[in-house]
Order: C-alpha cells, then structure tokens, then sequence
C-alpha cells in the first residue's frame, strides 16, 4: 500500500530496471524461418515481407552459416515446390532427392549444429495448396496422415534434428513418433504445431511459397480464433502422442493462449510470430509511423513473457543483430 510500497522505486534508472527485469530476449530464443527455391545464386526478395528472401540451396547454405555466427541455433525449413511436382498425393514430399531432403543434407553438412527442424505438411507439394488429401472436396484425415509418416522419415533419412508437423490432422504426433520410431530414428524430435489457429495472418507465406488454397479454406483443420479451451486440449494431446515441443501460432495475437499452453504442459512452448505480424511491423515502419527496431524487440519479448520458450520468427536475423550490439 502506498507510500510503504512506492512502486516507482524500483524503476528508478536504467541499472534498478535492469536489476529487476523479469524476461531477458537472448539469440538462443529464436528459430528462423527460411524459404528455399530451386536453381542456383537465386534470391527474391517476398514483396509483401521486405528483408526476407526465397533463396536456392546454395545461397541458403551459405546464409545459414551466417545465422549460427550470429547465435541462432535453429532454422525452420519451407521449400518453394515447382508446379509440375505437384499432385493430390503429395508424393514428391517424401522424394529422398526432393528440394527438402537436398537442403537438410547441404545445411547439416555446412553447419552441423544449427538444429535442422523441416515442415512437414503436404500444402506446398498438393495442386490444392491444402495441408492434406482432398477427395470429394473435403481434407481426409487418415491418409494424409500416412503421407506426412513418410515425408518425416524421409526428413530423418536426410538428417533432420526435428520434424514440425504444420498440418493439424488429428494423431499425426502419434503416427510420426511410431514411424521414426520403428524405422530407427529415436533422436529425431517432434515440434507439433499443436493450436494453429485459421488465422488471416498467414498472407504473406502464401505469398512466398505460392501456396494459397485453390478452394475453400483451412477452416476444417486449423482452429477457430475464437476459442481457447481447445488449444489446451490440442497442445494436451499432442504431448501425449509424443510431441517434444508444442506450438503456438499465430503470436503477437494469441497471447493468452500462450499463457495457457505454458501453465498446461510441461515441454517448451514455441510460438510462430508469423508472416502477417511480420509484414504490418515492417509496412508500418516503412510509413515511418512506428520505431521498427523498438517495436519489434517488444514484440519478441512480449511473446517471451506471454511463456514462449522458442520463437519462430523472421526477425530472428535482425534482433539477434540487434541483440549482439
Ligand atoms: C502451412 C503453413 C502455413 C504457415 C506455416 N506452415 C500457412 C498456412 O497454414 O496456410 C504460415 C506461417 C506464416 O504465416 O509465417 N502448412
């Protein structure tokens, strides 16, 4: 009670903030998102996420390379699949010479400690830009499941440290864990994005991997935003069926799921700070109507007090400059 508790004592100056600060951004927090394309020396800058590249193996290779110097540990990998691979099976997802496969090999090969975590989901490889099978106009549930076994052991074949399943198919967690399981694979990990909302903030990924669904939405699969029971169900099942890590996405708007997720499970929480919380910082910046590099440390930190663990975000690069100063 006041004036026994002053409360602004302790925010005196810079070394009491610093003294009592609860939540500290370090490089280690973050996992960077990276597109990759075929060909070679290629770098397209996605116009609607400024700073962020679709690059070929080689110049993804050599940017990883830079990521680990900088203190990033972990790259989650996208690739960007030619539209003749393309089928309702997925098939060229599971390809042991897919653009996948080759990148897991040529980053584990270059830089072998940065944690290697592919996405594993059939969206960039389906000609419906869905995450599963369709037949009849619906996702089937059990045979997309099959698929995504598959295109994980052959994530693991390729050396991947983790498998990332961004599907939301019920008991993939369960099915993955058995294949690497049973095809040798016990060390290979399992970062299940567990309550993946059907967000409008996904945008620009669409945009960078060309991905948008052909018809319909994701609604069937990915969650309501309106609800926050069922993440804790989703995130509480997906441990039990083996995940090592759940996550959270999107992030900067679901914050109290976040806070949810952490008081609910006892392995790490990852949050995606996706592409859409990405592209309104940097458009708004841009319009000079906010301080990028302050609102962006925010945000991250934010995230992190909310009770992320991990941060998938494509500002890992920039913070971890920022943060290294
Ligand atoms: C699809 C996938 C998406 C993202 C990651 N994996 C898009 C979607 O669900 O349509 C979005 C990430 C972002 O917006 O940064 N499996």
């Amino acid at each position: 009670m006041y004036p026994i508790h002053r409360n602004r004592r302790l925010r005196t100056n810079d070394s009491m903030r610093a003294l009592v600060r609860e939540t500290i951004l370090t490089t280690s927090d973050f996992m960077f998102p990276m597109f990759i394309c075929e060909g070679e020396n290629i770098q397209i800058e996605i116009p609607s996420m400024p700073g962020i590249y679709r690059r070929s193996l080689d110049l993804t290779v050599r940017e990883v390379a830079e990521l680990w110097k900088l203190g990033i540990k972990a790259v989650n990998l996208y690739v960007k699949v030619s539209d003749n691979l393309k089928d309702n099976t997925g098939k060229e997802a599971w390809n042991k010479d897919g653009l996948m496969q080759q990148a897991i090999r040529a980053i584990k090969d270059a830089t072998p400690e940065m944690i290697v975590m592919p996405d594993v989901a059939l969206d960039p490889y389906s000609i419906y830009g869905h995450d599963g099978i369709v037949e009849n106009g619906q996702i089937i549930n059990d045979a997309t499941v099959d698929a995504l076994v598959r295109m994980s052991i052959s994530h693991a074949e390729a050396g991947a440290d983790f498998v990332a399943p961004s599907d939301m198919m019920d008991g993939r967690v369960w099915a993955i864990r058995k294949g690497l399981e049973e095809n040798n694979f016990p060390n290979v990990g399992i970062m299940s994005y567990a309550a993946k909302y059907a967000s409008s903030h996904y945008g620009p990924f669409r945009d960078a991997l060309d991905s948008a669904p052909g018809f319909g939405d994701k609604k069937t699969y990915q969650m309501d935003f309106c609800n926050r029971t069922e993440a804790i169900k989703e995130a509480l099942q997906d441990v039990e069926e083996g995940a090592d890590i759940v996550m959270v996405k999107p992030g900067i708007a679901y914050l109290d799921i976040v806070r949810e997720v952490r008081n609910a499970v006892h392995v790490p929480v990852a949050v995606y700070n996706v592409s859409g919380e990405y592209a309104m910082v940097k458009a708004a910046a841009e319009k000079g109507w906010i301080d990028h590099d302050k609102v962006m440390i925010e945000q991250l930190t934010s995230i992190k007090r909310a009770g992320a663990d991990l941060i998938s975000t494509y500002f890992a690069k920039e913070a971890a400059i920022l943060l290294n100063k």
